[in-house]
């Protein structure tokens, strides 16, 4: 295994990138954030290395040695791109609290064979008890509270799984390694080693990464270039929807997203995320404004809500987001005062989107401003007009991508209207109606909105 000699130095590790410094700084070198720089005793651990593996011709090589099994858990499977790669090694990082252990739960659950889930955080009865809430206890799942190294490796002879969980990453250390549990070193350590136990043994293994805000535990950032694979766990707080998505991945696409609501049993999978998101939407009110948006390959109807008050005066007047970009908003309401002679200056604006989903997208831009003008108008939209394309600052309207697509889903759930780029093809749907316009002022007079 990791052959670790005894040549120990202090070094300036970034407990969020990992990078190492020989001097301590405020600022790391790699990655830029401040004040992440801890020390650590590094025992100069040489890497290991694997059993060597002959050359091959090509044609001898097994292009199915790398083939996914189904979890058996939809959304987790489309985010994986088929399922897991036996040998593979995949990092499931998100806050404390989001659903990492459950999710895994259910994956030992499902999974095809003997699992062995490793817990290093929580006990057994504690898991046990989540496994009753999760119809999870089976024969072939084994339970393992542990968080020393060599004795999770042990329990790879003693129980023979066709996939592993260790929960958390964080929380196993090696005391071969020296340094303390949760520093870099450990993490990066630990880690190393599970990677070499799962490709010498052929078994996927998961690992779950808490993502802290304090950077007080190494974060899933410093195991990137060690794993296959990296997925992040998101969602807000106080709403049910959890989001998956893989940033990195060496064995499928990173731009499927998965979805899932968290249950009184459990994580149960969204097929239909547009009729989650439009499932409370009151029509007639003023202020709210459906887009077809795009996230990765998935297509999702979101209503972008609005709230405008007057600002009181010679105060600067408030923005305050919700799953819209701060910045992209201001960036927009200055595009209405200046192209479309609108005195967003004068209100306060609060924005939204309903759902909790956090979107990033270009798409959402004509939406959003659409919603702001229908609340500063005290105008309701009509119930069955959507709108998307991306807002320059210019006040033009701007082509995106995967239009067709945005198109379909706007006319399966009910739309028959949606305002859009000039440029955009043709809706494939003849119920639908698409209004092509080049600037915003046009968007708006098409609303019924000037
Ligand atoms: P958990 O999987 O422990 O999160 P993590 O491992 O990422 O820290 O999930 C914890 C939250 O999920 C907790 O607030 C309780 C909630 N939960 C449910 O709502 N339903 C369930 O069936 C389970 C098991 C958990
Ligand atoms: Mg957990």
């Amino acid at each position: 295994m990791m052959g670790a000699m005894t040549k120990n130095r202090i070094e300036h590790v970034c407990t969020d990138c990992g990078t190492t410094h020989s001097k301590w700084a405020g600022q790391c070198s790699g990655c830029g954030q401040w004040n992440t720089l801890v020390e650590e005793v590094s025992v100069a651990a040489v890497p290991s290395i694997p059993p060597a593996g002959p050359a091959a011709r090509i044609g001898d090589v097994d292009p199915h040695a790398s083939t996914p099994r189904p979890t058996s858990i939809g959304e987790l499977d489309r985010v994986l791109g088929g399922g897991l790669v036996p040998g593979s090694v995949t990092l499931l990082g998100g806050e404390p609290g989001i659903g990492k252990s459950t999710l895994l739960l259910q994956l030992m659950a499902s999974f095809p064979g003997t699992a062995l889930y490793v817990t290093a955080e929580e006990s057994a009865q504690q898991v046990r008890l989540r496994a009753e809430r999760l119809d999870a206890v089976r024969p072939d799942l084994w339970l393992l509270a542990e968080t020393a190294l060599p004795h999770v490796l042990a329990a790879f002879d003693d129980t023979r799984p066709d996939v592993v969980v260790v929960d958390s990453i964080q929380t196993v250390h090696d005391p071969a390694l020296g340094s303390p549990p949760g520093s870099v070193t450990q993490v990066r350590g630990c880690a190393q080693q599970l990677v070499n136990t799962a490709k010498q043994r052929d078994v996927p293994v998961v690992l779950v990464g808490h993502v802290t805000k304090e950077g007080s535990l190494a974060g899933p950032r410093v195991l990137e270039h060690v794993v296959d694979t990296v997925l992040a766990f998101e969602g807000e707080r106080h709403h049910a929807l959890r989001l998956l998505r893989a940033t990195k991945h060496r064995f499928g696409p990173t731009n499927e997203l998965g979805l899932f609501e968290m249950a009184g049993h459990g994580l149960v999978g969204v097929p239909d995320p547009s009729e989650l998101f439009l499932g409370d939407r009151r029509t007639g009110i003023p202020g709210s404004c459906v887009a077809p948006t795009i996230d990765g390959q998935r297509p999702l109807l979101v209503e972008v809500q609005a709230l405008t008050t007057p600002a009181p005066p010679n105060v600067p007047a408030r923005r305050t987001t919700q799953g819209i970009d701060s910045n992209r908003l201001a960036l927009l309401l200055a595009v209405l005062r200046q192209r479309a002679r609108l005195p967003t200056n004068e209100h306060d604006v609060y924005a939204s989107t309903a759902g909790g989903v956090r979107l990033a997208e270009p798409g959402l831009d004509l939406a959003a401003c659409l919603a702001v003008v229908s609340a500063m108008s005290d105008t309701p939209l009509p119930a069955d007009l959507a709108a998307f394309g991306e807002v320059g600052l210019g006040g033009e309207l701007r082509q995106v991508a995967h239009t067709p697509r945005r198109l379909a889903e706007a006319a399966r759930l009910g739309f028959r209207r949606v305002i859009g780029p000039k440029s955009a093809p043709e809706p494939d749907d003849d119920r639908l109606r698409l209004l092509r316009v080049a600037t915003l002022p046009e968007a708006l007079a098409v609303a019924g909105l000037s």
